[in-house]
């Protein structure tokens, strides 16, 4: 029994290193707040389907495209993209997200990229 639990938890650990599982550690308290907002401010755009999606898929793989899923997002880029505004989308003004819930979805959207 315990023989077999080795063996799948080693084969996870296997994929897992291999990039087939992404390894999604737990979120820290800012980037639970940082999903929160994003999930107001920037999933109407940027949730599966929708229009800031389908722009990037213009220029990457569909399942890439959302934000989300992303592994190559840098946080002073996330920031600046978000305060300056990219092609057809919008500056995001402070008013609408205040430098901490910039901060915030920052580290959220980076959790799973290089540091
Ligand atoms: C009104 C729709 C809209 C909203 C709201 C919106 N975006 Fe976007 N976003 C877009 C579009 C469209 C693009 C693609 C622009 C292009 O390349 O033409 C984009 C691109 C981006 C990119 C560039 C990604 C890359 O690899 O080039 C980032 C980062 C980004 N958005 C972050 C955000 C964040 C963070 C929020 C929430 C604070 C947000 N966006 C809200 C429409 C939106």
């Amino acid at each position: 029994m315990n023989g077999i639990r080795t063996l799948l938890a080693a084969a996870v650990a296997a994929a897992a290193t291999a990039g087939v599982i992404a390894a999604d550690a737990p979120l820290t308290a800012q980037q639970q707040h940082g999903r929160k907002v994003f999930d107001i401010k920037c999933l109407p755009c940027h949730g599966p389907g929708m229009w800031g999606t389908n722009a990037l898929a213009r220029r990457m793989p569909l399942d890439k495209a959302e934000l989300e899923k992303r592994t190559d997002l840098n946080a002073v880029m996330v920031k600046t993209l978000m305060r300056v505004g990219i092609g057809s989308m919008p500056p995001i003004r402070k008013t609408e997200v205040d430098d901490a819930d910039a901060d915030a979805i920052a580290a959220y959207l980076t959790r799973n990229s290089p540091r």
